[in-house]
C-alpha cells in the first residue's frame, strides 16, 4: 500500500491529504475526516498555521494549561504551560502554592552570552593563522556592520571573536569561536547571518593575505552555525525556608523530609540512571513554558543536557542543602530564549501566553522558565520521597483512563468521587465502571 511520490511539496493541502490517506492509512475516508476536523474554521488563522511549517496537513493540538500563584522575586505570575502529560500542571501549581507562603522563588541571571562558530580547515601553522587573524579581526566585525547595526542600537551585537586551534582533534581544523549579546531575541538568525558573513570575509581576506602560500590562501570553511550549547547564558532559581516551615500535610517530619530531599538530589548527582529521570521531571516544567511561549524546546533540551554533563558525567540540574537550619533548593541551567522574533508575533496563543506573563523580557522569561523547572522538580521529589509518584500522578490521569474506557459525563462524575478514597489504576477504573453500569 505504501508508495513514493515526486513533487509532493507542490501539491495542494487537499491533494496531500488525499495522497497520504490513500497510500498510508487503512481507511482513507476516516483519515481525511480526522485531518479536516482539526482545521480551524477561521481560514486566515488556518493559513497562518499552515505556513509555520512545510507540507502541513492539519493542526496538532496540545492542551494549554495555567499554573497560578507563582511568587517570583515578590511578584505574582500565572504560568502558561503547553503539555500533554497529566499531573505536570497540577504539580507545578502545588509547588507554587507551597512556596508562596514560604518567601516564594528568587532568581538571578548569571549571564546572557550566546555562541556561534565558523568551522574551517587551514593547511598551515597556528602561528601563521594567528598573525593573519589578528590583522583581519577588525574587518570581520566591520564587514558584518549591516547585520549588527540594529542589534547594536538595542544594546547587543558581537561581543568577541576568538581563533581556536582544534588541530589536536582533527588535522588542520580551526574555529572562529564567536560570542554575541542578542537582548530579547533568541538570536539564531542574527548569529547565523553574522557567522556566514565572517566566513565570507575570512575567505576573501585569506586570498589577499600576502604572507600565505597559494595553498594557505584557500581556507576551506566547512560550516558556520550557532551553538545551542550556551553555558554562559545561565539562570539560577532558588527557594529556601527554615526546616520547621517544611511541615505540611505529609506523614513525615520536616527534618526527615529535608533529609530525604537532599538524599534524592545527591543520588541524582552521582547516578546517571536516576539523573536522567530527575532532569526529565525538571524539563516537564521547562518545556511546557518554552512551548507555550513559542520558543525552541529542541535547542533548550540539547543545551540543558550538555550542561548537565559538563563535568564529564551526567548529573542533576538541581541542588539542595541544609545549613544553619535553613533548607535551600536551587537550579542552575542555560536557557537561550526570545520574547521577540520567531513565533512570538505570529502565533496568537504565544502572544497571549506572553501577555499573561506580563510581556517579559528574555531575561525575565529565563527566570520564569527556570522557576517552572525548579517547582516541577520540587513537586516530583516531594511525591517520590513521601507518597510515591503514582498516587498523585494516577489521580490526575484518572480522566484519561475514564475517557479511554468511554465513560459518560455522568459516569465520570461518580467515578471521580469514588476514586477520592480509592487507589487509581487502569484495572480499578475498569472494574468500578463495570460495577457502576451493572448497578
Ligand atoms: P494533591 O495533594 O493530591 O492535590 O496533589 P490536592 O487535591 O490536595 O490540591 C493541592 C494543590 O495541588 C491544588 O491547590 C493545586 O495547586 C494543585 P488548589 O488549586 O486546590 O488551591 N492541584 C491541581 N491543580 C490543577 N488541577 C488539578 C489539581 N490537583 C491538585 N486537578 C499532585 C496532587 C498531582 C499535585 C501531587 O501528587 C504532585 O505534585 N505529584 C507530582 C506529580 C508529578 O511530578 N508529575 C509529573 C509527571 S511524573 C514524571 O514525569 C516525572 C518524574 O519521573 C520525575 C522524577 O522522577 O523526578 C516523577
Amino acid at each position: 500500500m505504501t508508495a513514493s511520490v515526486k513533487g509532493f511539496s507542490k501539491l495542494s493541502k487537499t491533494q496531500k491529504i488525499d495522497w497520504i490517506a490513500q497510500h498510508y492509512t487503512h481507511d482513507p475516508e476516516a483519515t481525511k475526516t480526522i485531518l479536516r476536523q482539526y482545521w480551524n474554521s477561521d481560514l486566515e488563522l488556518q493559513r497562518l498555521h499552515d505556513e509555520f511549517i512545510e507540507n502541513t496537513l492539519t493542526n496538532y493540538y496540545l492542551p494549554l494549561g495555567i499554573a497560578p500563584n507563582f511568587l517570583i522575586n515578590n511578584s505574582y505570575y500565572a504560568i502558561p504551560m503547553a503539555i500533554e502529560e497529566s499531573s505536570v500542571v497540577a504539580a507545578a501549581s502545588k509547588a507554587a502554592k507551597f512556596w508562596e507562603t514560604r518567601g516564594g522563588f528568587k532568581t538571578k541571571i548569571i549571564g546572557t552570552e550566546k555562541v556561534g562558530q565558523v568551522h574551517f580547515i587551514f593547511p598551515g601553522s597556528y602561528q601563521k593563522l594567528t598573525a593573519f587573524f589578528t590583522t583581519i579581526k577588525g574587518n570581520l566585525v566591520s564587514a558584518a556592520k549591516t547585520i549588527t547595526q540594529n542589534m547594536e542600537k538595542r544594546g547587543g551585537g558581537i561581543t568577541a571573536i576568538e581563533l581556536r586551534d582544534k588541530t589536536h582533534l582533527i588535522a588542520n581544523y580551526y574555529q572562529l569561536h564567536c560570542t554575541f549579546e542578542t537582548q530579547d531575541a533568541m538570536g539564531a538568525n542574527f548569529i547565523n547571518s553574522c557567522l556566514e558573513q565572517f566566513a565570507e570575509t575570512l575567505k576573501a581576506e585569506a586570498q589577499q593575505y600576502s604572507l600565505f602560500s597559494a595553498e594557505e590562501k584557500e581556507i576551506d570553511v566547512v560550516m558556520s552555525i550557532l551553538s545551542n550549547y550556551v553555558p554562559r547564558c545561565l539562570v539560577r532559581a532558588e527557594v529556601s525556608c527554615p526546616i520547621a516551615n517544611l511541615q505540611e500535610d505529609t506523614a513525615i517530619s520536616p527534618e526527615e523530609f529535608a533529609q530525604k530531599m537532599i538524599q534524592a538530589v545527591q543520588i541524582a548527582q552521582v547516578e546517571p540512571f536516576r539523573a536522567v529521570t530527575h532532569n526529565k521531571g525538571i524539563m516537564n516544567g521547562i518545556d511546557a513554558v518554552i512551548l507555550a511561549t513559542g520558543n525552541d524546546f529542541r535547542a533548550v533540551e540539547a543545551g540543558v543536557h550538555a550542561y548537565a554533563a559538563r563535568n564529564g558525567s551526567y548529573r542533576s540540574l538541581t541542588d539542595a542543602s541544609v545549613e544553619n537550619g535553613i533548607f535551600k533548593f536551587w537550579l542552575e541551567l542555560p536557557l537561550a530564549l526570545g520574547t521577540v522574533g520567531g513565533l512570538t508575533r505570529l502565533h496568537p496563543l504565544v502572544k497571549l501566553a506572553l501577555e499573561i506573563l506580563q510581556k517579559p523580557s528574555a531575561k525575565e522569561l529565563m527566570e520564569i522558565v527556570a522557576v517552572a523547572g525548579l517547582a516541577q522538580n520540587f513537586a516530583a521529589l516531594r511525591s517520590l520521597v513521601t507518597t510515591g509518584i503514582q498516587q498523585g500522578h494516577m489521580k490526575m490521569h484518572l480522566l484519561n483512563i475514564l475517557n479511554q474506557l468511554g465513560a459518560s459525563t455522568a459516569e465520570k462524575e461518580v467515578l471521580i468521587n469514588h476514586f477520592k478514597t480509592n487507589t487509581v489504576s487502569h484495572n480499578a477504573a475498569l472494574e468500578a465502571l463495570h460495577q457502576l453500569r451493572s448497578s
